[in-house]
């Protein structure tokens, strides 16, 4: 359980307050707290609860339905696997267990040194590069998973440096 400061709070209900006029005003307001924060816990979904009287329940079910949301910090390094069909038929289920098998983690976790986050994602646009990861946006076509162990190596050698 975090416990939000006052100056938090204060921003999370400008944001809110920025998409006031709007219709569907939701997803725009996450976009803009993930964002600032990084992840969105309950605590902070409670905030734009209050302010916008979208339920908490609203708010939590797209929040977990979509990648782009986060309910926990993300890693230094976000791994984004893709898992959409073109990707799939050529083997990317074989490339996300290699960097989970590696890193130790289950997709939608982040590695207990904050480094690396790994998410399924679907369809990223890079299909012609199948099987495709995205790496903190940058893209690696035709990964292999004999790859893998030297594209983590290539992050860990960076470290915490962006
Ligand atoms: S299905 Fe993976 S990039 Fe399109």
């Amino acid at each position: 359980m975090i416990k939000l400061s006052p100056v938090a709070v204060a921003k999370i209900e400008a944001i809110c307050d920025r998409y006031a006029a709007e219709q569907t005003p939701l997803i725009m307001i996450l976009s803009d707290v993930q964002k600032e924060y990084g992840y969105i816990p309950l605590e902070v979904q409670e905030v734009i609860s209050k302010r916008t009287g979208i339920s908490v329940a609203e708010i939590y079910g797209v929040v977990t339905f979509y990648s782009l949301f986060s309910l926990e910090p993300k890693g230094k390094y976000v791994i984004g696997c893709c898992l959409g069909t073109a990707c799939f038929v050529k083997g990317a289920q074989n490339i996300i267990d290699k960097f989970c098998e590696i890193l130790g983690i289950q997709p939608g976790q982040t590695t207990p040194d904050g480094l690396f986050s790994i998410d399924a994602l679907r369809c990223i646009g890079a299909c012609a590069a199948a099987p495709a990861v995205s790496i903190n946006g940058q893209v690696y076509a035709r990964v292999k998973v004999d790859d893998v162990p030297n594209i983590i190596k290539s992050y860990r050698e960076k470290g915490g440096a962006a």
